[in-house]
């Protein structure tokens, strides 16, 4: 009330002395132009009831709204160092600028990475570097029953719509595409007149809104898909099942950035936001999805189909593979995103918390696919924080044919990282739908610069390539790329990931335990889970929650670890057993790669029951401080039946009890 009152005091006198300053010097009263404004401003945000600062802090309160806004400009221009920046560092969009830009893109006096902290990554060089096959490399997409393969380039621009995106950002990524002889993708938008203006090799999104091929009741329409597919500007057909930022959600486009051109070439009405449902109508089970990729091929006269997803439950993926295993029917591709990918507009918990990051999604399709003996009828796309060449190298060591980037290309086009796409003020014309700024960006020289970027882009990958001592990028290897998982170990991609081999998801007695109960959970027919089966049989991993109260941020790199011993765990414990310590050590001596760095202890393992699932209490020591985990391994009938579950944060609570009452304290 201080500031409400000391306000009103300050009105009165300042205007009070105003008018008798007027009375010897008329032209004071001019001071009124300002102050009658104010005074109506303070007098507003007292009576308004929207904001409580504002009626406690009348016209200060607004300096804090002001600074708010302009929060990530400040992070960005004086708080963040050249590593910092989130969710692209200072680093990489610089790098992007300058390759876009055709400047000079080498670095002077060395990294500015830490080398030594976990998570640093490095690909092997060779003392005999040599020259590689093809120094535009194509990788050639569509498998047997394709009549319409296309040459891609290693590097395509990703999935961004017109609507996120304005028509000139639009123009400016096709006419670079067509520039530079590589592929941009639709996003889920449909093809506008923009994406046509320039004639770039298009890549057609086809989402659950079925914007571009939907019928006035919003399902899919075979006349108009058929009709557009079969344009020669489109190359390839990708049905959008999710992605990475916000998987399990339909696309959003903001009623702010919604224009009467858009509605009309969405089919959607105006004045909202523009939600496509989360999932496809035109099939709902894993052999469905299968069916409508064979007929979307017959439909686009042989054109190469696939789809694009982010990684959720194992045994769902597994279920498509089964469903093309069944039907002999494949598709030509498929895009992996990763939960670290961009969006126009997500909801927080999506982006932040649901879905498999890429390495581990990509990783995973990799070996499914090998696994079911499909891998070398389909490519594989993988997109996720592609900035530099040596980020397309790593995603092609875990098996991705050819990488998409999307806030890549942004860069190139003039964004800043200001983070407004979701609000129609994109200060660089970029993701705005607003007239005065989009018309701003130059569409010509933008195109440049994203064909520049890209053309640099695929120089340094080819010369990646050759300091590693490989001829093409056929020839890169998990086991080329390095991970330093502490300060003393390190390890490559293929001691890390999971992995099978040919075939051996299709004999029972060569599947690796870790893979073998999603294999068996999955079902062609249905995306749900089949129950598992109580017989006694080994039950391997299920879903995985994590409530860690470590509080260690140093400890995320590791809990890949983590999942790996839990998966051993799993696969070893029989049904019904009873396990405590001695299984750990047995597990630590048959797995000791699995074990925790930080010696982990473990305290307790309970398996709870027929359809039950393991909590293993984890105990993480090292000299400074002790961490716990309790690591859930569920399913989701046990879930929702045990009453435990509901009450993990008690559980959790009594289990500190007991290891302080076991370590005396310690924890
Ligand atoms: C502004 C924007 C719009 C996007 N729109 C789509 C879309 O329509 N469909 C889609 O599948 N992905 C969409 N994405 C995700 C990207 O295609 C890509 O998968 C993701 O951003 C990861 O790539 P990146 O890390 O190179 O940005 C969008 C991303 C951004 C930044
Ligand atoms: S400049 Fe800001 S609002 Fe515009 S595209 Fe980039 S992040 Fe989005």
């Amino acid at each position: 009330m201080i500031a409400r009152t000391t306000f009103a005091a300050i009105s009165i006198l300042v205007s009070l002395a105003t008018i008798a300053w007027a009375m010897f010097w008329p032209q004071a009263y001019w001071l009124f132009v300002i102050i009658v404004p104010l005074v109506a401003l303070g007098l507003h945000d007292m009576i308004q009831r929207t904001h409580t600062i504002l009626r406690i802090y009348p016209v200060i309160g607004h300096i804090r709204f002001l600074f708010e806004s302009i929060r990530p400009e400040i992070q960005q221009y004086f708080v963040e160092s050249d590593t910092s920046g989130q969710p692209v560092s200072r680093e990489f969009r610089a790098l992007v600028y300058q390759r876009a830009k055709g400047q000079r893109d080498t670095r002077p006096f060395g990294t500015i990475f830490e080398v030594y902290r976990n998570g640093y990554e490095w690909v092997d060089h060779s003392l005999a570097p040599q020259p590689v096959r093809d120094n535009d490399p194509r990788i050639r997409f569509g498998g047997p029953d394709c009549r319409r393969p296309y040459d891609a380039s290693p590097l395509n621009i990703s999935a961004m719509s017109f609507g996120a995106l304005s028509r000139n950002a639009i123009m400016a990524l096709n006419k670079g595409a067509k520039t530079g002889g590589f592929a941009h993708n639709t996003g889920e938008g449909g093809i506008s007149p923009y994406h046509l203006e320039h004639g770039g090799d298009l890549i057609w999104q086809i989402g659950t809104g079925y914007f571009g091929c939907r019928d006035t009741d919003g399902n899919f329409d075979e006349a108009l898909f058929t009709e557009k597919a079969r344009r020669d500007v489109v190359k390839m057909i990708e049905i959008k099942l999710s992605q990475g930022a916000k998987p399990g959600h339909g696309g959003i486009l903001p009623a702010a950035k919604l224009t009467r051109e858009i509605a009309e070439i969405r089919h959607v009405p105006m004045g909202h936001d523009v939600v496509s449902p989360p999932a496809h109508t035109a099939f709902s089970s894993p052999l469905g999805l299968i069916e409508f990729v064979a007929k979307l091929r017959e439909l686009s006269d042989g054109k190469p189909i696939g789809f694009k997803l982010c990684i959720g439950k194992k045994s769902e993926f597994m279920a498509i593979c089964k469903a093309m295993l069944e039907t002999g029917i494949a598709p030509d591709f498929i895009t992996v995103d990763g939960t670290e990918g961009g969006t126009g507009a997500a909801p927080i918990e999506f982006t932040n918390s649901v879905g498999t990051p890429l390495r581990d999604g990509l990783n995973f399709v990799h070996h499914a696919l090998i696994g079911a003996g499909l891998r070398d009828r389909i490519r594989i796309i993988a997109s996720g924080k592609t900035f530099s060449a040596f980020h397309m190298l790593r995603l092609m060591a875990l098996g991705a044919d050819t990488v998409n980037a999307a806030r890549a290309m942004m860069f190139a086009l003039g964004c800043i990282q200001s983070r407004h796409c979701n609000r129609n003020t994109c200060p660089t014309g970029v993701a705005t739908q607003n007239p005065a700024r989009y018309k701003a960006l130059d569409v010509d020289g933008k195109a440049a610069r994203v064909a520049n970027y890209h053309a640099s882009m695929i120089a340094n990958l080819v010369e990646l390539i050759a300091a590693a001592g490989l001829r093409g990028l056929d020839e890169v290897q998990p086991m080329h790329i390095n991970h330093r998982v502490n300060n003393a170990e390190i390890r490559t991609y293929a001691e890390i990931y999971p992995s099978t081999t040919e075939r051996c998801l299709l004999s029972d007695t060569d599947i690796p335990e870790v893979w073998r109960q999603d294999w068996d959970r999955a079902t062609s027919s249905a995306w749900k889970r089949a129950q598992s089966k109580s017989t006694g049989k080994i039950i391997g991993k299920g879903d995985v929650t994590r409530h860690g109260d470590g509080g260690r941020n140093t400890m995320i790199d590791d809990l890949r670890t983590i999942d790996s011993l839990m998966e051993r765990i799993c696969a070893a414990l029989p049904m019904g057993a009873h396990v405590g310590r001695d299984v750990l050590r047995t597990l630590r001596r048959e797995a000791p790669e699995a074990v925790f760095p930080h010696q982990c202890d473990v305290i307790e393992v309970r398996y709870a029951g027929d359809e039950g699932g393991i909590l293993c209490t984890l105990d993480f020591g090292d000299h400074a401080s002790t961490a716990m985990y309790i690591v859930s391994i569920t399913h989701v009938t046990f879930e929702r039946r045990n009453p435990l579950w509901r009450d993990i944060e008690g559980y959790k609570k009594r289990r500190i009890k007991r290891l302080r009452r076991l370590q005396g304290g310690a924890v």
